[in-house]
This record gives structure tokens, C-alpha cells and sequence, in this order.
């Protein structure tokens, strides 16, 4: 899909943190990227909200506009880079604009492929251009790459991942100094690796847009973010930590896409020794099961100006190399439909689950008869007694439990007068079953 050999014409919609490293990268090391590409990457036209900014590159022989949508209708381009995001807006219209015309499309933008991926793939199929998006899964890591063309070959069986820094890093945080949610959340917003509005990280969304495109790739269906259920990291408390460390766990966000069911994003136990368990801070992690392959591990930087632009990079070399292929590994006409995935909660597993209750004889008895009422049985077992009367944690890990089970077993726990706060529970994603 190689256009012109003298060079492929470039316009950049977008200079913040991931857009003006992009151009940067293209101006200071255009002899080293035309090599890699086989043919010159040229920045022709860009794009941004404020032209008095400085972005730190020269705009001496760029062409600016305030409107980004002008960018599509230029014939001399190539490729889009769009490095605006949201799901919708300029971002959206861009891209339909962009690719209706015929233009290669790059971006980073995870929100937007997970709600519109189909609909923009169908577009660049139609067009013959490419559209790319390695960046918007995991940063720096070849996340989209490693499933559509490393593995190509295997039945993949499974796709677990760290997608989100900022809650790596506030959980990690969390159990190395033992502070609570708000507290770690502050101090990452002080370091700038939380956003001021937190919520699309810490609710998980994030990360779902991302696990969203890495379940259609895998599994060959439709993106569709509605078909992922989607739990963050607010309820964590850092209690929770330590008592997980005493049973052999650590606690992580974690990804899980699995062939037929719905993708997951959830907070979950891993046991101290498995890889994703390993993975701390800001870093993001991948793993892939596939057969006849069986474990790939892959682990960088999710963010970040320099580990976004490397994969923007990567892209624009595969479409200037006519590697850019099929934006979800195949035919749109051959993805099944995504009400292939929702079929609810997948099968039974393991969880972790924290009571405050009332040190009082009996409470072990209460809450072990509504769990055998539930079919539930315990493997392990936590309970720190002080004194008569105070209230204390009652941490249990189960067998393999039904959801539907588990969660009418804990609101009738919440009902009963000795437990004294909303239980917690978290599922345990043992290596070689599913969370
Ligand atoms: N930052 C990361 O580490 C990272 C990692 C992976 C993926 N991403 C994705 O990369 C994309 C860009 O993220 P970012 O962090 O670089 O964002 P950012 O720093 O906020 O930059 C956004 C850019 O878009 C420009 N912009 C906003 N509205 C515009 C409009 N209507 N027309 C033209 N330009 C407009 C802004 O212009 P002004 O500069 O003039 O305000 C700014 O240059 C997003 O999709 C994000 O999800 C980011």
C-alpha cells in the first residue's frame, strides 16, 4: 500500500506530550527513519489548538492549521498522525475524513479504536489505506505487532495485562509504604503520573479501551467496549495488601481477554511468583498464552512522550515499508460479531474476600454456615482477634466459586449486624486458569 517512492508527505493533528515527540523524532532523526523506512518520513502540515506554543522543533517549512479536519483535505498527504484523543470530535471526524479520502491513518488514540475501530476499519479496507495503532495499547511495548504478526501463527488462548501505569504504579505504592488510595493518588498527580481528573485511569477505562483492542485481535471479533466489564482500583485498601502477602499474593489491575468470554478488567490477586506479579510501577505488562507457543511475556513503558512516539514511529515505517496490513490482523467481513463475547462471567474461580466484623464467638460460625448455604468452600483463612468487641478483619481465600454465588453470600454478610463494612472481594488469577 506503499504510495509515492520519493517520500512519504506527513501532517501531524496534535503536538502535546505524544504528537511533539513524534515530530521531534521525525525532524532530528530523518536520515536514521528514512533508512528504517526505505523511503523520507516529511512533516508537511500540522495541527494544534495553540500556534504560540513552543514545541520545542522548528515549524520553519510546515504548514499550520487551526483546523485539524483542513489536514484530510490536503492531496499531497499521506499519512495522518493523529495525536489529538477522545472517542469523538475532531479526533473522530479526522479519521473518517482522513481515511475516506484514502490517506494512511497512525494513531494513539485507545478510546477512539475501542468505540469505533470497526467502523474506521471498514473505512480504510474500503479505501485501501492503512490504519494503525500500535500506540494505543501499552505504549512502548508492540503489543498490537506481537499479536497480529509475531503470533499470528498460534491459537492465542489467552491475553493478560498491566494496561494502565498510573494504577500500577498507585498500587504498587500503595503496598510498598502501606498509605492509603487518596494519599498515593495525590502524590502521583504531584509527580504527573495521574491526571488532575483521575478517573478514566483509576475506574479502569483506560486500560479497558486497550484490553478492548487486544480481545478483538486476539480472538478475531468486532472491538466493542460495551462488551467489557470494567472495575477499577478506588476499593482497595491498604489493609488488603498485607493480608494478600500473608497468603502468597500481590494485588494488580489485571486485563483478562479469553477466547468466547467477555474481556475482563478487574482488580485481582496474583500469586507473589508469577510474572505479571513482578511487574511495579509506572511499567506495563503483556502476557500472551498461545498455543502451541505457551507464555510470552512482554514488559516496558506504557506512557510517556518518548515510549508513545517509538510505536507511532513503528507504524509509519511498517505503512512507508508496505507492512501496515489489516488494522485488526483480518478482513473486517471475516471479525465476528462482538455479542460473541458477552456471555457473562466465564467460569467459577478462586477470590479473595475481606469482613470487618465484630470479634465475637460465634462470627466464624455465622459467616462459614452462609457460605456452605452458598456452596462456597474456604482454602484459606485469615482472623487477627484483639480484644471482645473490637472490630477486626476476617480474610478468607475460597475454591473455585460461581460470581452469582459469591456475591448473594456477601450481601447477606453485609446484612448481618456483626459485619460493620461492605466486604471486599477480588477474584485470584492463578497462572493457569483464568481470573
Ligand atoms: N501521553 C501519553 O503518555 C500517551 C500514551 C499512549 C497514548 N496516548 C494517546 O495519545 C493521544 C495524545 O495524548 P497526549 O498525552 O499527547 O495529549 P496532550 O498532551 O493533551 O496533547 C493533545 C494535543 O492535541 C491538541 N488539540 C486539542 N484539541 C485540538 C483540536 N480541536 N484541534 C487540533 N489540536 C487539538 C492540543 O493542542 P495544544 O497543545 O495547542 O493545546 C495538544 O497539542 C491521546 O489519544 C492519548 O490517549 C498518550
Amino acid at each position: 500500500m506503499t504510495k509515492a517512492k520519493s517520500g512519504l508527505k506527513i501532517a501531524i493533528a496534535g503536538l502535546g506530550v505524544v504528537g511533539s515527540e513524534v515530530a521531534r523524532q521525525l525532524i532530528n532523526r530523518h536520515g536514521d527513519l528514512a533508512t528504517a523506512a526505505g523511503q523520507s518520513l516529511d512533516i508537511v502540515a500540522v495541527s494544534a489548538r495553540d500556534r504560540s506554543a513552543d514545541r520545542a522543533f522548528s515549524l520553519d517549512g510546515i504548514d499550520w492549521y487551526d483546523d485539524a479536519a483542513q489536514l484530510a483535505a490536503r492531496d499531497d498527504v499521506d499519512i495522518i498522525v493523529e495525536m489529538i484523543g477522545g472517542s469523538e470530535g475532531v479526533a473522530l471526524d479526522l479519521a473518517r475524513a482522513s481515511l475516506s479520502s484514502g490517506k494512511h491513518f497512525v494513531t494513539a488514540n485507545k478510546a477512539m479504536i475501542a468505540h469505533h475501530g470497526t467502523e474506521l476499519a471498514t473505512l480504510a479496507e474500503a479505501n485501501n489505506a492503512n490504519l494503525m495503532f500500535e500506540a494505543a495499547v501499552a505504549g512502548g511495548i508492540p503489543a498490537v505487532k506481537t499479536l497480529r504478526e509475531g503470533l499470528a501463527g498460534n491459537q492465542i488462548n489467552r491475553v493478560a495485562g498491566i494496561l494502565n501505569g498510573t494504577c500500577n504504579y498507585i498500587l504498587s505504592t500503595m503496598e510498598t509504604t502501606g498509605r492509603d488510595f487518596d494519599e498515593v493518588l495525590a502524590d502521583a498527580q504531584r509527580l504527573g503520573y495521574a491526571e488532575a481528573e483521575p478517573s478514566f485511569d483509576v475506574d479502569g477505562i483506560d486500560a479497558a479501551h486497550k484490553l478492548t483492542i487486544l480481545a478483538a485481535i486476539a480472538f478475531g471479533h468486532q472491538p466493542d467496549f460495551n462488551a467489557v466489564s470494567i472495575q477499577g482500583i478506588r476499593d482497595v485498601s491498604s489493609v488488603d495488601f498485607a493480608y494478600a502477602n500473608q497468603l502468597g499474593f500481590r494485588i494488580k489491575l489485571v486485563g483478562v481477554a479469553e477466547p468466547g468470554l467477555m474481556p475482563r478488567m478487574q482488580t485481582c490477586l496474583l500469586p507473589l511468583n508469577s510474572q505479571l506479579a513482578k511487574v511495579n510501577g509506572v511499567l506495563n505488562a503483556v502476557e500472551f498464552h498461545g498455543t502451541p507457543v505457551g507464555s510470552v511475556l512482554t514488559v516496558g513503558p506504557g506512557a510517556g512522550g518518548g515510549a508513545t512516539s517509538s510505536a507511532v514511529l513503528s507504524d509509519l515505517i511498517d505503512i512507508a515499508a508496505g507492512r501496515g496490513g489489516l488494522a485488526f490482523g483480518k478482513p473486517v467481513s471475516q471479525l465476528a460479531d462482538s455479542s460473541a463475547v458477552k456471555n457473562g462471567a466465564g467460569p467459577d474461580k478462586p477470590f479473595y474476600v475481606r469482613l470487618m466484623v465484630v470479634d465475637q464467638p460465634g462470627v466464624l460460625a455465622t459467616v462459614t454456615a452462609i457460605l456452605q448455604k452458598h456452596d462456597i468452600s474456604i482454602e484459606g483463612l485469615l482472623q487477627q482477634g484483639r480484644a471482645p468487641g473490637d472490630v477486626v478483619a476476617l480474610v478468607m481465600t475460597t475454591h473455585e466459586t460461581p460470581v452469582a454465588s459469591l456475591k448473594k453470600a456477601l450481601d447477606e454478610m453485609e446484612d448481618l449486624p456483626i459485619v460493620k463494612a461492605k466486604p471486599v472481594a477480588m477474584p485470584i488469577l492463578l497462572a493457569d486458569s483464568e481470573g
